[in-house]
């Protein structure tokens, strides 16, 4: 059977990008945060992932408001990269993985979740940023993981609440523990942590909530799924709400997944940065 190795989960600001591209990684303004990086790979690296499930919201490129699917997954050969215009370089496509998405798609159509299936899907900087910041180094066009993309709605609302999300990531976990290869997967949650980028509230951003739900990832995975989508907002901002892919992540894995490095450190942009990672047991 397949196995999980772990999950990741990171902050995908735009301007990540621009930093990776310009080497700016050892600056004071970016260093506190691609610090948090190394020990990640470190682990990442020993744990030889085959196959990459990404869970991370799409901001408009795919799928914008007048088509707004709550979760979608990938089932495409190939997916490229284009972005809704941060102009940050644009990366060489990423392999996917179609055995995985299908397998992951009626899985969790037979767990009862209406996904869309999407045969040709573009990939934003929620995508590729966290591809590049844990394996920087990758031959340009040569990752060491196919991929498997799965849209979170957190741009249009209704907005599924953390609930169902934690729920949608315990069902990926089962299927992918359930398919019978011996790959090793790894999941990847990208979005947060608390921002709001427009309205009265721009640049909101809640300390307080963002340390007291990574702790939660460790200590209490289901913590996040006692709040509304409502409250979800007014804790961590509008844009904020994208963390529901980290809670997705960690609810993939087991209760006995140990932390391997954590980190959070304000601003990236206008942004609350983190990034955690959990390691299932061998
Ligand atoms: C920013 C953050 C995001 O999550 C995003 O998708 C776009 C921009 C920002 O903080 O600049
Ligand atoms: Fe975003």
């Amino acid at each position: 059977m397949a196995k999980i190795i772990g999950c990741i989960n990171t902050s995908h600001v735009p301007a990540i990008g621009r930093a990776l591209a310009m080497h700016q990684e050892q600056t004071d303004y970016w260093k506190p945060f691609f610090d948090g990086f190394p020990p990640i790979r470190e682990w990442l690296s020993a744990a030889r992932p085959d196959i990459a499930v990404m869970i991370y919201n799409d901001h408009g490129l795919n799928f914008f408001l007048d088509k707004m699917p709550t979760f979608s997954v990938g089932a495409a050969s190939v997916y490229q990269n284009s972005d809704e215009g941060w102009g940050i370089p644009t990366l060489p496509p990423f392999a996917g993985n179609l055995d995985l998405s299908w397998h992951l798609i009626e899985s969790l159509v037979d767990a009862e979740f209406d996904i869309t299936s999407c045969q040709e899907m573009l990939v934003d900087h929620a995508f590729t940023l966290p591809m590049k910041l844990l394996w920087p180094d990758a031959p340009i066009g040569s990752w060491p993981v196919t991929t498997v993309p799965v849209c979170v709605n957190t741009v249009q609302h209704p907005l599924p609440s953390p609930k169902r999300c934690a729920d949608l990531g315990r069902a990926i976990g089962e299927a992918i523990r359930s398919w019978e290869t011996d790959c090793r997967v790894v999941i990847i949650g990208s979005g947060g942590l608390s921002h709001q980028l427009d309205g009265q509230r721009a640049g909101f951003i809640n300390k307080r909530f963002d340390l007291e739900f990574m702790e939660s990832l460790a200590c209490d995975p289901s913590w996040a799924t006692r709040f509304s989508i409502h409250d979800l907002v007014e804790l961590s901002g509008t844009q904020g709400v994208e963390l529901l892919t980290w809670l997705a992540a960690r609810s993939a894995l087991g209760n006995q997944a140990r932390l391997v490095h954590s980190n959070y450190h304000i601003p990236i942009s206008n942004t609350a940065a983190g990034t955690i990672a959990f390691a299932e047991p061998c």
